[in-house]
């Protein structure tokens, strides 16, 4: 119930620009927000490479309804992707797209768009020196991501794709996506699925993740392994260890302020760790969705909006 609620409120244009007019600096929504600006972005970004940490970044924007707001979107990737090239940062910190903040949404040519906005952000990573990575949103849009994801890597091998574990189907697309060069994150997928397509209950869910990490592993492709859970990444380490897995030849992934001990334990222990570092002035969505996933840190953010 409190989860149905935070996703609704999380639709909310009034509660929107309340919130998202307090400073974030002084909201516990910077816990989980890499800031609003550029340049907050690139220092936290900065930061996290400083600590051995790689990092992707996550420019937040939220019901792109028209091209304007589509082309402005790209072009901040690109002004990021200048301002992490001359900080030097692109070693370690590659970004990650949205396909609906680019422009799919729209109503005449929305695909062509997003697509076209899409290229312009692989090639200024190319010019930079680094990747993107293509976010997976629900499951009506699976199939054109995926096939987004085959037509950017024609042009651009290293472009990342998203598969959702919670998805029956995903077990497959992980067969399909298993091959040299192809870097797959896997996730347990963040959007209130239909029975029809996706597991509801937890365990079926971890089991799924399980499944998959074993195609991914077994394959020939670099696994993205993108889960805060503990016992998920046991078990990666453990099917690393089996496949005889050199560390960097995978990688673990976990949200900015989510188990950030853990994220620099994995380090310490030779791995290759990727936070994703959400940015932006729209921070208010991607912060209630990530409360959903955790009401208990309800009353945190809450204390800090009162205190504002
Ligand atoms: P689960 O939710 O079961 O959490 C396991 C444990 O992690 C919890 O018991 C708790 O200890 C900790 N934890 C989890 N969430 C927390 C929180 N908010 N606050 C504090 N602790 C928390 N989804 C999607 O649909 N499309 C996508 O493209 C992506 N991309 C993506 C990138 C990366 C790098 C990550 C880590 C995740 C995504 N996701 C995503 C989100 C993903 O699908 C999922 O919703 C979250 O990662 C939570 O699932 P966990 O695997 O962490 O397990």
């Amino acid at each position: 119930m409190v989860r149905s609620a935070l996703l609704g409120a999380a639709r909310s244009d009034r509660l929107r620009h309340t919130v998202e007019r307090l400073p974030l600096t002084r909201n516990a929504a910077a816990r989980y927000v890499g800031g609003a600006e550029q340049s907050d972005v690139v220092r936290v970004a900065g930061e996290l490479a400083g600590e051995g940490l790689a990092v992707t970044i996550d420019h937040l924007a939220e019901d792109v309804r028209d091209r304007a707001r589509a082309t402005a979107v790209a072009q901040a990737y690109v002004t990021l992707l200048e301002a992490l090239h001359k900080a030097e940062l692109t070693t370690d910190v590659e970004v990650s797209v949205q396909l609906s903040a680019l422009g799919r949404a729209l109503p005449a040519d929305g695909p062509a768009i997003a697509l076209e906005n899409a290229q312009q952000i692989c090639q200024a990573a190319a010019d930079a020196g680094t990747t993107v990575t293509v976010d997976m949103e629900d499951h009506t849009t699976t199939d054109a991501t995926l096939d987004v994801v085959r037509d950017l890597r024609a042009d651009f091998p290293d472009v990342g794709a998203v598969l959702q574990a919670h998805l029956k189907r995903t077990e497959a697309d992980c067969r399909d996506l298993a091959h040299a060069g192809s870097r797959v994150r896997l996730c347990k997928g963040a959007y209130d699925e239909p029975e029809s397509v996706a597991y509801r209950d937890r365990g079926d869910v971890d089991r799924s993740y399980v499944r998959c990490m074993k195609v991914l592993f077994a394959g020939d492709g670099y696994p993205m392994i993108a889960t805060h859970d503990p016992r998920l990444v046991e078990i990666a380490g453990s099917l690393a260890a089996r496949h005889r897995r050199e560390q960097g030849s995978y990688e673990y992934q976990m949200l900015y302020g989510i188990r950030g001990r853990e994220q620099r334990r994995l380090v310490r222990a030779g791995e290759r760790v990727r936070v994703y570092v959400p940015y932006g002035p729209e921070w208010y969505g991607y912060l209630v969705r990530r409360l959903a996933e955790r009401p208990a840190n309800l009353s945190l953010f809450l204390r800090s909006v009162a205190s504002s």
